[in-house]
């Protein structure tokens, strides 16, 4: 029988891609799927956890049995998650979150006409929810970042996650490739489980939904031996 190692535990995690408005009908987006997020809400329910996912846009079907949010852009995502994460003690933010925000959106639709041959987009800095939620008041909840990189290989891979993890705040980082035909929208993955001091503690590959149990049974433990 599979592992009930979370009962008794609340898990959050963000899964899909955020989409930045420009006008009413277009959006800046990314190419994550939601598969690994939905994936590790999914696990964390089978081991017993009460589950919430806060789901931005996705293309598969979403879980039954959890608490699911539905958000659009950076900003909803934040939002649900401050007010979601207090009352949870994993947080896993898989989704895609957009850097960068359009600085203005317009009412109506852009027309070619109104804009001429070149079209500048001013973009700004959206908020780092990883780190928000990583520096602000934590009560003992455990929090895991995601990273998807272009790495030329496995060691610049852990090299760029080490100096991210530094940088966010969380308690592990799970790192993996992307490219243009890696990483998003692939039912397999490859990570690699980073902590805090950027010591590798797990290596994992293989379907999205064997990396999503295989990772929460690492979490599952830390949050045991925490006690
Ligand atoms: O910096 P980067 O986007 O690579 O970091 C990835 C991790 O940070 C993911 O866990 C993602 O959900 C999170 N993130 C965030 N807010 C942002 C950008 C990324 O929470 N604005």
């Amino acid at each position: 029988s599979p592992a009930r190692d979370l009962e008794g535990r609340s898990v959050l995690v963000t899964a899909g891609g955020t989409r930045e408005p420009l006008d009413p009908v277009r959006y800046i987006g990314n190419r994550s799927s939601g598969r690994q997020g939905i994936a590790i809400a999914r696990a964390a329910r089978a081991r017993g956890a009460r589950v919430t996912l806060i789901a931005a846009h996705v293309e598969v079907d979403l879980p039954t049995g959890i608490d699911v949010v539905r958000v659009e852009t950076t900003a909803e995502l934040l939002e649900a998650a401050t007010t979601a994460a207090p009352s949870h003690d994993l947080v896993i933010m898989a989704a895609a979150v957009a850097d960068y925000r359009p600085v203005t959106v317009s009412d109506d639709k852009i027309k070619k006409a109104s804009t001429g041959e070149h079209l500048t987009l001013e973009l700004v800095q959206n908020p780092d929810i990883l780190a928000t939620l990583s520096h602000a008041e934590r009560n003992g909840r455990l929090i895991v970042g995601f990273a998807a990189e272009t790495a030329t290989d496995r060691d610049d891979l852990i090299r760029l996650g080490r100096e991210k993890i530094a940088r966010k705040g969380c308690d592990f980082l799970v790192v993996n490739g992307v490219g243009w035909t890696t990483g998003f929208a692939q039912d397999d993955n490859t990570v690699t489980v980073l902590d805090a001091s950027g010591a590798i503690v797990f290596e994992a590959s293989g379907s999205k939904t064997s990396v999503a149990d295989d990772i929460l049974g690492v979490f599952a433990t830390v949050l045991t031996g925490a006690e």
